[in-house]
């Protein structure tokens, strides 16, 4: 991290934040995001595709038929997590998803396999499915962040806690 200000963190997490839309082989390529199911919390592991600071969204693609599509509709609430060893960085953020109708035309440009997931079997159902072949279900998942916690371990360790509400302008936390 060059900069140690406050401002230089939530920059620094931006940063990686792009850097997982534009690399593949980045952490940040792959966060985990959190919902909440009437019956608890749930994780899983997404493609980051897109990154929005000016809004703070972030986008990735999903099957609007997925569990996480219902978890949102019922409590748009959502987490992320990612894990950046060489900076030894974490950073989690908070805010709220929405699913959004896909673009047509990148549909049209995935693998044929990619596509076959958006229209067989919903996720998570059970195999074989009798199911016929659906409409495909491909959907944008927008997560506005209202919250980072941005923890790096440097020495000494170092956190920061950055709000929409306080216009990011964030304070350093015990970490
Ligand atoms: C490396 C990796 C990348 C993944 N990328 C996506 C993705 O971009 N979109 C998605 O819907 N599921 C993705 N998945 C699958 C999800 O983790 C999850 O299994 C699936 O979406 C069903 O989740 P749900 O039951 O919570 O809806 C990915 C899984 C892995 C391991």
């Amino acid at each position: 991290m060059s900069d140690p200000s406050l401002n230089g963190l939530l920059e620094t997490v931006w940063q990686h934040l792009a850097r997982g839309t534009a690399d593949r082989h980045h952490p940040a390529r792959h966060p985990t995001l959190a919902t909440l199911t009437p019956d608890g919390p749930d994780l899983r592991t997404l493609v980051l595709r897109a990154i929005d600071r000016a809004e703070n969204t972030l986008e990735f693609h999903t099957d609007a038929a997925s569990p996480k599509a219902a978890h949102i509709a019922g409590n748009p609430a959502i987490a992320l997590h990612v894990w950046v060893p060489k900076a030894r960085l974490q950073i989690r953020a908070r805010g709220t998803a929405r699913i959004a109708q896909g673009d047509p035309a990148l549909f049209a440009q995935l693998p044929e396999q990619a596509q076959a997931n958006y229209t067989g079997p919903t996720p998570g159902t059970p195999l074989p499915a009798k199911a016929a072949q659906t409409a495909p279900r491909f959907a944008r998942l927008l997560c506005t962040l209202t919250e980072i916690d941005a923890l790096t371990l440097s020495d000494p360790h170092q956190r920061a806690l950055f709000q929409a509400a306080d216009t990011w302008q964030g304070q350093w936390i015990a970490p």
